[in-house]
């Protein structure tokens, strides 16, 4: 299952991700590709938020990966933990399980940023999110780059996602259609 939404700001970006944590769940692998300044760490703040986790979801890029614990709710219950991965400088999930985070991979939401390309053959169930900006090919403007739209095309693999109503403007909305 294919779908795109439109992102119009950073804040529609972040908020995407807040509406998205409402339904993930331990183990669940979010694979996000797009270009440098596409929104992907945005994307993962808006996660942090709506899952309730500790610290600022920051680029990874100096780290391999950051993880962020669940902050106990009003309930006292936690969720997951968020695990924030830069792909860049690395081969496989099992160095991320090698680097002994707190908790394992399948008791947090693991996203990876750049992990197009080799994450897919290691999981059976993941939502691939890919972050575009509609207008702004090679030569755009530099002081463009960091405003506007983004296209977010999310592609959902696996049984886990088979019947999981994603955040509105995405699962079953009219633009659905027009990439089909
Ligand atoms: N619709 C939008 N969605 C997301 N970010 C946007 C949007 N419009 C403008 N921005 C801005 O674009 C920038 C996106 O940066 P961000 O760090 O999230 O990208 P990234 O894909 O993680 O980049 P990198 O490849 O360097 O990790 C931010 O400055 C953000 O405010
Ligand atoms: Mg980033």
């Amino acid at each position: 299952m294919t779908t795109q939404v439109r992102l119009p700001d950073a804040e529609a970006t972040r908020a995407w991700g807040r509406a998205l944590a409402g339904v993930l769940k331990p183990g669940d692998l979010l694979v996000l590709t797009g270009d440098l300044g596409a929104g992907k760490t945005t994307l993962t703040q808006g996660l942090g938020e709506g899952l309730g986790v500790r610290g600022q979801v920051a680029s990874p890029t100096f780290v391999i990966a950051r993880e962020h614990p669940p902050l106990p709710r009003p309930d006292g219950t936690r969720g997951p933990a968020l695990v924030h991965v830069d792909a860049y400088r690395l081969g496989s999930l099992d160095e991320i399980e090698a680097l002994d985070l707190d908790s394992a991979l399948d008791e947090s939401v693991t996203v990876v940023e750049w992990g197009g390309g080799w994450v897919e053959g290691l999981s059976e169930d993941r939502l691939e999110l890919d972050l575009q900006r509609p207008h702004g090919g090679v030569g755009a403007d530099v002081e463009d780059a960091a405003a506007g739209e983004r296209v977010l095309t999310v592609r959902a693999v696996g049984e886990r996602w088979s019947g999981v109503a994603l955040p509105d403007g995405v699962a079953g909305a009219p633009q659905d259609e027009e990439d089909a």
